[in-house]
């Protein structure tokens, strides 16, 4: 299959983590005799300094003239705080998601066996967690209309949804439930908010269409509390914009590490997949950013393409560097020789040698072996 990446790394960590996604996308392509091609554009904190604008209109195009998109992260210190700034380098992936047509945000949660004992959490209450996240990601709060008085002594910002909208996502949602374990769980704020209530309304209606999968419904509050007291009851997770970003950042906590969570931007012609982790600029350039989230990403963007082996081939691939421990900092403060790109090394090579069943594994890809 032939397919055009546009790459677009971003601030802080994105690019070094990035890197190791297209290592493994070119060993995927190798093995499988398909052809990626590689095209990088500027988004963010760094396209702001080059051009003025957090997604110059060259990205765009290159992103419109794409199969998928690869992103890394972006933002940057420097606005975090300046409630003032003009631009602001968050704006390039929100009108990206926006222009594209992105409505659904797929992030996976696991808690891998290997790594119960790296989450704050008792394993007794993780062990065998396996949640999909359906985050809504083009409407909502979000989106609504911002004002601020003149005196800058008054700020809203609008939570619109419409019925379209919300139906839209939640078919997505049944339907991925269909093949899982066929429970969708909504998580509102319906005591309290206009805009969950049709949420509510129209889950509900579409849920008759699904007879095979069970509906419930958490308040946003409880379902923060669930999801670190009994993350098990959950299978698919439908929810808006804003309450998706909060309790997707939580529950990677489940796992040991936001390091690890990947997701899958789609709904348009064209899917942007991405880590959800930020831009962690205190990290960048030491090599201890985990590259694990953004190679998962590009496993999602694979089962996007129907590549179904191969993106097998990639979990497969990150859960050996799991199980042999060669991972980052975040996982694994004492080995500080493990850096990005010896995590993206050990993959690559896995994936190019996945029948490799030498005793000395380990060793030989860490580059140490002891056999000469
Ligand atoms: C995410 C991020 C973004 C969001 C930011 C960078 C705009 O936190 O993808 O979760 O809030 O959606
Ligand atoms: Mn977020």
């Amino acid at each position: 299959m032939k397919l055009n990446i546009a790459v677009l790394a971003g601030d802080g960590i994105g690019p070094e983590v990035t890197q190791q996604s297209i290592k493994a996308l070119k060993a995927i392509a190798l093995t499988f005799d398909h052809e990626f091609v590689f095209r990088s554009a500027p988004v963010g904190a760094i396209a702001i300094d080059k051009t003025g604008s957090p997604l110059p209109d060259e990205t765009l195009a290159l992103c419109k003239a794409s199969d998928a998109i690869l992103f890394g992260s972006i933002g940057d210190p420097k606005y975090d705080n300046d409630p003032s700034a003009p631009v602001r380098p968050e704006q390039g992936l929100l009108k990206l998601r926006k222009e594209l047509g992105l409505f659904a945000n797929i992030r996976p949660v696991k808690a891998y066996d290997t790594l119960l004992d790296k989450s704050p959490l008792k394993v007794e209450n993780i062990k065998g967690t396996d949640i999909s996240i359906y985050r809504e990601l083009t409407g909502g709060i979000y989106f609504g209309e911002k004002k601020q008085n003149k005196e800058g002594t008054e700020a809203s910002d609008l939570c619109l949804y419409t019925r379209e909208e919300i139906e839209r996502i939640t078919h997505l949602a049944f339907k991925a439930a269909l093949g899982r374990k066929k429970k969708v769980t909504l998580v509102d704020k319906a005591n309290v908010l206009e805009s969950s209530r049709l949420w509510r309304k129209v889950v509900t209606e579409i849920g008759t269409e699904y007879p095979d999968v069970e509906l419930d419904f958490l308040f946003v509050d409880n379902a923060a509390m669930q999801l670190i007291l009994n993350p098990k009851q959950f299978d698919v997770i439908l929810t808006g914009n804003m309450f998706g970003d909060i309790i997707s950042d939580e529950a990677s906590v489940i796992g040991g590490s936001i390091g690890l969570l990947a997701s899958a931007s789609i709904g348009g012609d064209i899917g942007l997949f991405e880590p959800i982790h930020g831009s962690f600029p205190q990290g960048a350039g030491k090599g201890i950013a985990n590259p694990i989230a953004s190679i998962l990403s590009a496993g999602m963007l694979l089962e996007h393409f129907g590549l179904h082996e191969e993106a097998s081939l990639i979990t497969d691939a990150v859960e050996k560097a799991l199980e042999l421990d060669i991972t980052t900092p975040d996982l694994n403060p004492g080995n500080v020789n493990i850096t990005t790109d010896r995590v993206g090394d050990f993959i690559e090579d896995y994936l190019l040698n996945p029948d490799d069943s030498n005793l000395n594994f380990t060793n030989i890809h860490l580059g140490q072996s002891t056999i000469i």
